[in-house]
Order: structure tokens, then sequence, then C-alpha cells
């Protein structure tokens, strides 16, 4: 029962001396006429102790404001019911004391209620919906304040909390401030980011972090995004820049139309047809096409709905166009894109390329380092090119074609058409692969399948294998006896065949050679006794392969295949040779062999057939420089003819060649590697012109 202000300090002014005088002058006295009780009190709660007179009896007023809630048990004044400050925060009761003289007093009672922490913040609504738009600006309001104050009925100040319960909707929505609810949009929203989340506000009577007593009440806020019109269109394909996949950017757009001819059809594009989209997808607003710039000749036409790219004329310049096609979003005209389509004026190609040989063969060993070479199949000293012809050209060679393999990794065309390997090959057998020339400039291709068969290395059957000091004794024994036979046999044959003016050279030569005056050290290194170590170095880095691959290749003019039948069995046909003579032969075979060793670092075919072939191997091949390399074939057709100016012009050149460590011509067994790492040693025999020059 509320009782008004004046009033309460009116009668607590009053009261102590009011009890005072009743406790001396009257027969009733309590123990405090002015206790306070929390709420809640349970009933028969004890609000203070009466003390009576003898005589005197005491009773409540029943016309006490707040008579009901109390009763007297013995000497006790009780709350009987339990008191909610929410309700009652004061309560007054009369007691009445009287004796049997019929003398009447009464005392005042007045009960303050204190207040508990005893009631939750409510929400007024504690389930809200909204549906905010993407585009909404940052510091604008999402839920008012006033629908989301929450009340609590102990009057407590109410501190509210926001979070987002979605997983990576954090930060976008916020409360204005602990004691404000009003919810704000704190960061841009994306809808490709989420489409929805959803908000607990929790409000509590305490900071969070009291001690106290705190009662929390939530409300729950679903917020839907609705997508806006943010984006300009984006043509597609496109390549997202940015982590937030929110901007695509798309490449050009390539076509080709031929030179002077009308093309009915909308053109073909790489890599599709010109076609934009509106990311805004749940708004997805029409897009028109336009040509904006780079149609000089008004040429083309681009299909305002479609994209289509037609033709209005011919182009009769071989100049390429590159068109900038607009995309605008109908309904704004600021959303807009450009892509270029480059549009290549090209000669027009009537027949497509073909491969001349359905079917290639090759060969290749296990173990060689990636970048080998294959090698055809039956001819193992020429590398396998594949080549396409194509007739449109009168000689039916298409510069623009370039070469790759299809459907393995194991193996790489150069541009030119040569097959290397792509990796260390592990395993013997037979690989199938398909080989496409595609002209570059009219797109038209054609395929071949190259069978490989790979082969086991004979000498080698692992790169990392160490090979003993013995093992190169033994090899380098062997090549060295090899060499010598040769030799003497070279000898045997200069001797035969020019007799006295040899032997006469030769003294000439003898004697320049101990004088010193001619000493070709790089020579000298590549004589026979130097053969072992040298075969050591190279095949440490495994590149003995191509050596040993070689060396079947030994043939000689028939004519001497009786003396050749010993060259396996060298190291015991070797110790009969060292006699006086033979060393003369010997020597007469190096002299022989300086004059025979030629220029083997050609660039191009020799002009002339002048007997010399010239093969040459580039160290170095690098398919993708598009280097022309032209591998000329062995042909022992063309032969014997060596003219006396080329010898001298190949003498005086032949110690620089010898420095360059390179390959050799003719019938001679080069010992050599095509691998790059290392100098190959350099064995080289060479009978090609014992017989019929110089008579
Ligand atoms: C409290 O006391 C009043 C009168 O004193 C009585 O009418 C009432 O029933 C009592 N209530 C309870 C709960 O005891
Ligand atoms: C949002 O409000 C804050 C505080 O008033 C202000 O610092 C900020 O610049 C506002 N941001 C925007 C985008 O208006
Ligand atoms: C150009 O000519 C080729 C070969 O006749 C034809 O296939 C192609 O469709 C032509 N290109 C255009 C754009 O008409
Ligand atoms: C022409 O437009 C239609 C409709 O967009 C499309 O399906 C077709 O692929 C386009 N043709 C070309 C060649 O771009
Ligand atoms: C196209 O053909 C002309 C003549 O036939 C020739 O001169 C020109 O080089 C060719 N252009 C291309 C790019 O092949
Ligand atoms: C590559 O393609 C050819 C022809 O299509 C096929 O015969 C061969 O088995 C394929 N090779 C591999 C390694 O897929």
């Amino acid at each position: 029962m509320a009782v008004s202000h004046w009033l309460l300090a009116l009668v607590l002014f009053l009261l102590p001396f009011m009890t005072h005088v009743s406790a001396q002058q009257q027969g009733c006295s309590v123990e405090n006429s002015r206790p306070s009780v929390y709420e809640n009190n349970p009933p028969g709660y004890v609000v203070t102790t009466i003390h009576v007179e003898p005589g005197f009896t005491v009773m409540i007023n029943p016309t006490s404001p707040d008579a009901s809630f109390f009763t007297i048990q013995g000497s006790e004044l009780q709350l009987n019911r339990s008191v909610d400050y929410e309700t009652d925060t004061l309560l007054l009761v009369d007691l009445i004391c009287r004796n049997t003289a019929g003398q009447s007093d009464t005392l005042e009672i007045i009960v303050t209620i204190l207040n508990v922490n005893d009631n939750s913040p409510v929400f007024k609504q504690t389930n809200l919906t909204e549906v905010v738009p993407e585009d909404t600006k940052v510091n604008a309001t999402i839920v008012a304040r006033e629908d989301l104050s929450a009340s609590d009925a102990d009057l407590d100040t109410i501190y509210y909390e926001l979070t987002a319960i979605v997983a990576g909707t954090d930060g976008y929505f916020a409360i204005k401030g602990v004691n404000n609810p009003e919810i704000y949009l704190q960061k841009t929203l994306d809808y490709e980011k989420f489409k929805s989340t959803t908000l607990f506000l929790y409000a509590r009577d305490r900071p969070v972090g009291s001690t106290e007593t705190t009662h929390t009440a939530t409300a729950t806020i679903e917020i839907f995004i609705e997508q806006a019109d943010t984006k300009p269109p984006w043509f597609l394909p496109c390549t997202f820049i940015n982590t937030d996949n929110s901007i695509c950017i798309s490449s050009p757009y390539t076509g080709r139309v031929n030179i002077s001819e009308m093309s009915r059809e909308p053109l073909i594009l790489e890599p599709g047809p010109i076609y934009a989209i509106d990311p805004d997808y749940t708004l997805n607003e029409k897009i028109v096409y336009s040509i904006v710039g780079g149609d000089t000749d008004k040429i083309f036409s681009v299909d305002a709905d479609t994209g289509n790219l037609t033709m209005n004329k011919v182009a009769t310049s071989p100049d390429s166009y590159l068109l900038q096609v607009m995309a605008t979003q109908v309904n704004n005209i600021q959303k807009y894109s450009i892509a270029s389509v480059e549009i290549k004026v090209i000669n027009k190609s009537h027949y497509p390329p073909y491969f001349e040989s359905g079917i290639y063969n090759g060969t290749v060993f296990v173990g060689l380092p990636a970048r080998s070479f294959v090698f055809q199949a039956g001819n193992p000293s020429s590398p396998l090119m594949i080549t396409a012809v194509d007739d449109d050209f009168p000689d039916k060679v298409n510069p623009n074609i370039k070469y790759y393999i299809k459907n393995s990794t194991d193996f790489i065309a150069t541009e030119d058409g040569l097959i290397l390997t792509n990796v260390v090959l592990q395993s013997p057998g037979t690989v199938t692969i398909e080989a496409v020339g595609k002209d570059m400039v009219s797109l038209q291709e054609a395929s071949t399948v190259i069978v490989v068969e790979v082969f086991l290395a004979a000498a080698v059957t692992s790169s990392d294998k160490i090979y003993t000091a013995q093992d190169m004794a033994i090899l380098g024994g062997t090549l060295a006896a090899v060499l010598l036979i040769v030799l003497v046999f070279l000898g045997v044959m200069i001797y035969k065949q020019y007799g006295k003016p040899v032997k006469y050279l030769i003294r000439k030569k003898f004697s320049r050679e101990t004088s010193g005056s001619y000493q070709n050290q790089s020579y000298k290194q590549d004589e026979h006794p130097d053969v072992s170590t040298k075969q050591h170095e190279t095949s440490e880095n495994g590149s003995i392969q191509s050596r040993t691959r070689v060396q079947p290749a030994l043939s000689l003019p028939s004519s001497h295949s009786e003396e050749i039948d010993s060259l396996p069995k060298a190291s015991t046909a070797s110790t009969i040779l060292f006699d006086q003579e033979k060393k003369e032969e010997e020597m007469e075979g190096e002299t022989e062999r300086e004059k025979e060793v030629k220029s083997i670092l050609k660039t191009d075919r020799h002009v002339a057939d002048d007997g010399y072939k010239a093969v040459w191997f580039k160290t170095d091949v690098d398919p993708d420089a598009g280097e022309r390399v032209e591998v000329i074939e062995d042909n022992a057709a063309d032969g014997d003819d060596d003219s006396d100016q080329d010898l001298q012009k190949n003498e005086e050149e032949e110690e620089e060649d010898y420095d360059k460590g390179d390959q050799h011509r003719g019938l001679g067994v080069s010992f050599a590697s095509e691998s790059s790492s290392l100098p190959a040693a350099k064995v080289i025999v060479d009978m090609s012109r014992t017989d019929d020059n110089d008579i």
C-alpha cells in the first residue's frame, strides 16, 4: 500500500518520539517500531517482539492499512505472508494496547520492505525477423531501440550484449552501447558471404562479471540478407582476382576470320562465345551487348541480346582487329563491363595438315636423363622427328605447325617435332603415345601415333650405379685396345697405299714432335693412354649409355671384315702389335688421323655433297626455344671424294675443333655423349678415306 512521501517523512520524524513516550508511559512496547524486512519473506517472519506489561493486552488494529499482513503470535509480531517489494514497499500496522481499566493506547509499526533482485529482465518480443538489403549503409539502424529494450520489475539497469551465432557472420551487426540495444550495421554486407544469420541479444540486470545474482533474458533476431544490385556484369569465363570473390576478370576472347571471306555464321570464339552474367544472380538483370571500340571498318556486329559476333562485310587487310565489347545492365547503364575480342584475319586454309606417316616407331633407353632424344627405330643414330605436311603450302611445309604430345607426360615434342624424353624412364617396354601437329594460325590439327620401344641399356642398369676402378680399367683397356687395332690397321693400309712418301712424312713429323715445335696438348689428352680416365669421368655421370649404344654401329667396309673380326678380343690381339714396325705404323695412323678430323661444328648442311657426313648434334636442345634443328641423314652413298682443299682447311681447324670437343663425321665412330653435362671422351676413328683418295 503506497504511502505518500510527505506522510512517510512525517511518520518517520515522529516515530522515535512516539515510541519513546509509549515505552515510558504505556503498558506495551516493541523492540523496533520501524523494522526493515526483505521482500519475499517466509510466512511467520518475525517483524519485532512486543513487550506487554501485566494487566495489558495487545491486538492489531484491524483498521490499520496493512493489518492483514500481520499476526501476533505470543510476544512476536509476525508477517503471516510473503511481501513483494514490487507491490508494497512500506507496511503500516497499528497495535492497540489496553488494560482492564479501559485505558487504551496505540503503537504504530512501520515496516520498510527491502528490495531483492528477484525479477528477470523481460523483452517485449523475444523473436524478431529482419530483412536487410545487401547494400544497407554502414551505421544504419537495423532494429530500433524500442523494439529491443527489455524491462525489469526490480527496476534494475539492464546490460545488453549481442552475439552472432552463425559462424563467419561476426562483426556485421552491433548494438549502440551496453545499455542501448539498438542494432546497427557495422560492416558492409556481402550476399556471397552469407545470406542469413541469427543474433542473440542478451539483457542482464547486472553487469557481466558481477558476483551478484544476475537474471538474463534472451531475444533472438533472425536477419535475412536481400541481394542488391551491387555488381556490374561479368564476362564469362572469368577469374576471381580477390579472396572475396567479388571481382571476376575475363581474359580476351579470340577468333579468326578468313581474309576476303564473309562468314554468315556467328564467329566461333575462344574460350567461348561472348557471354556476360549479372553476378547479382537473384536479381539477374537483363544484359545487352554492344561493340564500343576497335571496329574501325564496321566489319563486325554484336547481337545485343545474345552477344553473337557476326560479320557485316569481308576483312580485306591481314591486320587483326581488337574489338571492345560492352555488356550493360538494362536497368542501370552504369553497371557495365568491357571485354576485348581479338579477331585475327588469316589466310584461308583449304586443307588441314596431316602426317604422312600414321605411325612412327622410336627407341630409347631406360635411365637416360630427361630431354634425351628418342631415336628412330632401326636407325638408332637419327633422332625421331615427326612431320605434318599441309597441302595449302606449295612445298607442303606449313611453318605454323607446332607439335605436342597429347596423352603422355613421359615424352615431349619440340615445336619442330623432335621427340624427347621428359623424365628418366624407369622400366623397359612399349609405350604408345599420341602426337599432334597443330597449325597455330588456322588451329587445324593432325594427329599421329608414336610407338616407343624403351630398352634396358646393356651396360648401365641404373644411373646411380657406381663403377669400380676395375670396371673402368677393363673398359678403358678394351677401348684403348680397339683404338690401337684400328689405328694399326689404318697404318697398315696407309703404309700399303703410300709406301715410302709416308715413311718420309713420318720421320719428318716425328722429328717435329720430339723437338717440341708441334705440341697439341688437347690432342694429346685425347690419346689412348687417357681414355680410361675419361671414360671414368663420363660414366660417373651416367652418360656412358650413348657410347654403348653406338658401339654396335662400328661397322667397317666389308673388305676389311677379316681383320675386324678380332675387334671384340682386342685385349689379346693388342699384345702382338707392339713391335717396332707396328709402332711406326701407329704413328702413321695418328698422323693420318690428324688429317682426317674435320670440322664438326656445322650450322647447316654442307651444300656440296662432298662426302662429309656432317652429322652434328646439338649438345643442348631446348624444345621451347623453337630452334630449328636439322638432322642430316647418314647416307653411305655420298662418300669418298673429299677435296684436298677441304682437307687442308680442316687441318687448320682441327686443333680448335678438338678443343671444342664435339662430334665427328663420316664412318668414324664417335664415343661422344649427346648429353650436355660433360665434354665427351673423344675416341675417334676414321676410315672413310683410306682407299682411293689422292691417288
Ligand atoms: C494472516 O492474518 C490475518 C489476520 O490477522 C488472517 O486473516 C489471515 O488468514 C492470516 N493469513 C495467513 C496466511 O495465515
Ligand atoms: C559510423 O559511425 C561511427 C561512429 O559514429 C563513425 O566513426 C564512422 O565513421 C561511421 N561510419 C560510416 C561509414 O558512416
Ligand atoms: C575459314 O575457312 C575455313 C576453311 O575453309 C573454314 O573452315 C572456316 O569456317 C572459315 N572461317 C570463317 C570464319 O568463315
Ligand atoms: C549465339 O547465341 C546463342 C544464344 O546466346 C548461343 O547459344 C550461341 O552459342 C551463340 N553462337 C556463337 C557462335 O557464339
Ligand atoms: C597469306 O597468303 C599470302 C599470299 O598467298 C602470303 O603472302 C602471306 O604471307 C600469307 N600470310 C600468312 C600469315 O601466312
Ligand atoms: C595415347 O593415345 C593413343 C591413341 O589414341 C593410344 O593408343 C595410347 O594408348 C595412349 N597412350 C596413353 C599413355 O594413354
